[in-house]
């Protein structure tokens, strides 16, 4: 061992004992004469000295150090002085003075300041370009240290309760989670392809089929999508699948696996939501207009198409009356201290996220009247809107009782498309909550969402495409609208939210082949791509137990828990935007010999 202790372990228990220690020059100080280095390594700081007066030699090579350079230092521990005693470091009590020095590697200096103040200032491409020396900030090392103990809490959960890890190929065969697939070429196949996994959903089925009973695995899943905040090509999930179960059984096992990983991990955030709610989407569609609803602040959003009906606001009035659409309100307390500015840019927010116009009623407290507001005032209140004068003040009166509006709230209105509204409002309450600062980041508020539809809304007439993936089973009570009304039938899909973000996914799947082939259909697989699935269906003709499952994505959960705003942040070496590693520079060029035995020829658009 080139140490007998880490950076982060002397106290003064060790005053006099003679020790080695090892790690980056972290900071250098001369006083006087003396040499002071705070020595660095994952587990702390220790302060090393060099005194001229006590070793000339250490001191001299000691003149050198720079930042980063890596050490080897040998002294002895002495306790500092009363008044020099550094309370904030645990090895504060001490330092090492030095009388050998060997340097092990020397380092150019450094792109990026380590110093955590400063760290935050460094430019994201240049610390992911130079990620090892990024990866050596103590927070950095938090991450992947907190990261290491969630999965094997994780592991040892599932140990307890029989589930066995199992790994699944990487090369293997296209699954379709409504991503881009990776491809491999195959040389012993030329003109054939492996697919990365996009998630290892075939294969923990087949597991199942094979009488597995209860896998996990911490799984590599690749989906060429671009990536952004909360998405990444390369990412894992904790995937689990289980036989014999119904959809609670794999909900309760989530929830207490998750709670109690938070609970131990995480002891300073507090989970809101105990037991965790299971919504139904219909619900958590209307109220706060996503799928994945922040349940850390209130704001629901309520549905007044009936109220407006042949009201004398036109965008409205014209709205309530055509089918599938709605006009919803969504009343924010506290809201119409809002300025000019601020709602300005809400309907702007509203106009990217397609809406035509952001409605609005600011209420607020009748105080010295001028003449024009006399005209919308109500019991005690004001009401200030560019549309109570189409509305008319009657019913303006209604939909603030409607609401439970007071004085000091705002209210915004939609009226679109029921989807259209939902997204446009689920944005301006997320916003809402920001500008009011109603959003606590100590506080997690975890739920599942149940009772999805099985198809996305129809796109052309008669096409579905699965909302989850197409091994989802629909919901027995519903089965019979299969071939009636495709579009209203519910499926035991599941998806666990917390804190607005959608942090896993799964479903209770078909165990039937011809239930999976009418799904097939149903979906609009021709021969050719129903050919593609004969290897999974051919193994539903030996006997299928009734099986379901779920894949929590750990970056993202990992990214929620640590109130980070990106997943790169829990992921060692993650990939920027356009998909590029800047450490390792991949994607990167192959030479002619590989294309050639690979049987590729490379295009170049001139
Ligand atoms: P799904 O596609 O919903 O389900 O994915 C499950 C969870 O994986 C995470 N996730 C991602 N994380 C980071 N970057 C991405 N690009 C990304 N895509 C997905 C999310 C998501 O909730 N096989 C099914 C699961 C099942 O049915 O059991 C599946 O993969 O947290
Ligand atoms: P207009 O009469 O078009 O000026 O609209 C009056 C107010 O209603 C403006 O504040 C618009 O932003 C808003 N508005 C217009 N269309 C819609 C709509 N579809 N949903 C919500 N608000 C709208």
């Amino acid at each position: 061992m080139l140490r007998t202790h880490t950076c982060g372990e002397l106290t003064k228990k060790q005053a006099g004992e003679t020790v080695e220690l090892a790690g980056w020059v972290h900071r250098r100080r001369d006083h006087g004469g003396i040499i002071f280095i705070d020595l660095r390594d994952r587990y702390g700081l220790t302060q090393v000295k060099f005194d001229p007066d006590i070793n000339k030699k250490a001191w001299q090579e000691a003149d050198k150090l720079r930042s980063e350079w890596v050490i080897q230092a040998k002294g002895k521990v002495v306790e500092r002085p009363c008044g020099m005693v550094n309370k904030k470091l645990g090895t504060g009590e001490i330092e090492v003075v030095v009388n050998e020095l060997e340097i092990l590697s020397k380092s150019k200096t450094p792109p990026f300041e380590l110093d955590e103040e400063k760290a935050a200032e460094a430019n994201e491409e240049i610390r992911m370009k130079y990620r090892y020396i990024d990866l050596r900030k103590h927070a950095a090392m938090e991450v992947m240290a907190k990261r290491h103990q969630f999965i094997k809490f994780i592991r040892d959960y599932l140990s307890g309760l029989n589930f066995l890890e199992i790994e699944t190929p990487v090369l293997g065969k296209s699954t379709p989670e409504g991503a881009r697939d990776f491809l491999v070429p195959s040389r012993l196949q030329p003109g054939e392809f492996y697919a990365l996994p996009q998630s290892p959903q075939q294969y923990k089925q087949l597991l199942m089929i094979g009488g597995i009973d209860r896998y996990f695995q911490i799984a590599r899943c690749f989906r060429d999508e671009d990536t952004r905040g909360d998405r990444q090509a390369e990412f894992t999930q904790l995937d689990l699948e289980m036989s014999f179960v119904e959809q609670n059984d794999i909900l309760n096992l989530t929830e207490d696996l998750f709670t109690k990983a938070i609970e131990k991990l995480f002891p300073e955030k507090s989970i809101l939501t105990k037991p965790w709610p299971r919504l139904n989407y219909d619900d958590v569609m209307l109220k706060y207009g996503v799928d994945k609803p922040d349940l850390r602040f209130g704001l629901e959003i309520e549905d007044i198409t009936d109220l407006v009906k042949g009201c004398g606001f036109k965008v409205f009035a014209g709205m309530a009356e055509k089918e599938g659409h709605v006009v919803r309100a969504l009343k924010v307390g506290g809201g119409a201290k809002f300025t000019r500015k601020e709602i300005d840019e809400l309907t702007e927010l509203s106009l990217q996220h397609g809406a035509k116009g952001l409605a609005y009623i600011a209420v607020k407290p009748a105080t010295n009247p001028s003449s024009r507001q006399l005209r919308d005032r109500q019991e005690g209140v004001i009401l200030q809107s560019p549309i109570v004068k189409f509305l008319g003040e009657e019913l303006a009166g209604k939909i603030v009782k409607h609401v439970e509006a007071k004085a000091g709230d705002i209210i915004f209105f939609g009226a679109d498309k029921q989807l259209a509204v939902c997204d446009v409002l689920g944005a301006v309450r997320n916003e809402c909550a920001k500008r009011l600062d109603l959003i606590d980041k100590n506080k997690i508020a975890l739920a599942f969402v149940v009772n999805f539809p099985l198809f996305e809304p129809e796109k052309e007439e008669g096409h579905f495409a699965p909302s989850h993936h197409m091994f989802t089973a629909p919901r027995e009570q519903d089965l019979k609208l299969l071939d009636k009304n495709p579009a209203k039938v519910r499926s035991y899909q599941h998806d666990m939210v917390g804190n607005g973000v959608e942090l896993g996914g799964g479903s209770i799947r078909i165990h039937d082949i011809k239930l999976q082939e009418k799904i097939f259909d149903l979906i609009g697989f021709d021969q050719e791509k129903k050919k593609q699935f004969s290897h999974f269906l051919r193994a539903f003709e030996y006997g299928v137990p009734p099986h379901g499952g779920i894949a929590p994505g750990l970056d993202r959960i990992l990214m929620v828990l640590m109130n980070k705003n990106s997943i790169r942040d829990v992921m060692a070496f993650p990939k920027t935007g356009d998909g590029r590693d800047l450490t390792m520079e991949a994607p990167g060029k192959v030479d002619e010999k590989q294309l050639r035995e690979l049987g590729i020829n490379i295009k170049h658009n001139e």
